[in-house]
């Protein structure tokens, strides 16, 4: 049994754009997130405002923001990685935020240069500022099963940042397999944890595919209720912080799924394979979702 409709958070913009080492021109991003909207995609993770010396490829994040204003019908939320980054997010027009925290202290590290309890500090300065402002804040637990520096994570060490995003306000948790090495027999205790503290239908999965795990885990997941899967057109994606992950699930593949088990998504799947050709071709690159290669070869 699984939901009857599915959300699918299109993060390909930024998490896909973040980690190409090329930077992609704004022109490419602003019409690649036009695509996307005009395929059905209802979220659209767009950029994100974290500091161009970490994240160079993401140095444009005003331009691609102010340029995206007027898509109606659409929710395009970006990063914010602190106050200084949400408040230039919300100057830059950005409606919606998420923060991003991780079940890996090594990874924290990494990724944003402090100590997880020093994230969930900052975070709570950004939720009760997008609170008097009524923006929504999504929070994302990275590293949920895997860390690239300490391997293994326990499903308790989630279940607290995720209980932790949800008490400061956050709508939605998206649980993040960063270096994607999930399979089903550690999202399960994973996920079961998770819910025994945060309500299900605020909780979504995000899974990068690097052992070709990804719509396993995303049908289990659906399978215990979760109805929000994160994914990215034409499996663009990884971390620059998190060597050896590969991109998330391909936005098509994770569709192609949902239309076989009668799950509604409202995405058509024509326009949306037309913005994976449209990336691809840009970056010179082979299709990279399944399906693409599959409909290319009838
Ligand atoms: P830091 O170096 O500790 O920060 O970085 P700082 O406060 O010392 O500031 C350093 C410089 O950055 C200063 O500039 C600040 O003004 C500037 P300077 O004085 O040297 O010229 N700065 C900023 N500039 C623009 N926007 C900002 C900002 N903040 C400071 N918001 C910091 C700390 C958090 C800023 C940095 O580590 C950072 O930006 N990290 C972001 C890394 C990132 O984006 N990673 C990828 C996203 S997470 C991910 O992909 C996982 C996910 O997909 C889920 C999953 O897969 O699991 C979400
Ligand atoms: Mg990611």
């Amino acid at each position: 049994c699984v939901p009857k409709h599915v959300k699918i958070v299109e993060v390909g913009p930024r998490d896909g754009l973040q980690n190409e080492k090329t930077v992609v021109p704004t022109s490419v991003k602003i019409k690649l997130i036009r695509k996307l909207v005009a395929s059905g995609l209802a979220v659209v993770e767009a950029t994100s405002f974290v500091s161009p010396k970490w994240v160079p490829q993401l140095a444009d994040a005003k331009d691609v923001m102010e340029a995206i204003q007027n898509l109606e019908g659409v929710r395009l939320p970006v990063l914010t990685p602190n106050i200084k980054g949400f408040e230039a997010a919300v100057a830059a027009g950005a409606k919606e935020v998420a923060v991003f925290a991780s079940a890996s202290e090594s990874f924290s590290k990494s990724n944003i240069n402090c100590s997880i309890e020093e994230s969930l500090l900052r975070y709570r300065a950004v939720t009760s500022a997008a609170k008097k402002l009524s923006i929504p804040v999504r929070g994302y637990v990275s590293c949920v099963v895997g860390c690239p520096v300490e391997g293994n994570i326990s499903p308790s060490k989630v279940a607290y940042v995720a209980k932790e995003l949800h008490n400061m306000g956050c709508f939605e948790i998206s649980l993040g397999d960063t270096v994607g090495v999930a399979t089903p027999g550690t999202v399960l205790p994973m996920l079961e944890a998770v819910m025994a503290v945060v309500p299900v239908e605020k909780l979504a999965v995000h899974f990068h595919d690097t052992y070709g795990q990804s719509l396993p885990n995303i049908l289990l997941s659906l399978q215990m209720g979760i109805s929000t899967v994160d994914s990215s057109v034409s499996g663009l994606g990884g971390c620059p912080y998190a060597k050896g992950a590969s991109g998330n699930v391909a936005t098509e593949d994770v569709v192609y799924m949902l239309n076989g088990l009668g799950v509604k998504t409202n995405v058509d799947m024509g326009k949306l394979l037309s913005a994976g050709e449209y990336i691809s071709l840009f970056l010179g690159r082979p299709l990279g979702s399944k399906t693409a290669i599959a409909i290319s070869r009838r």
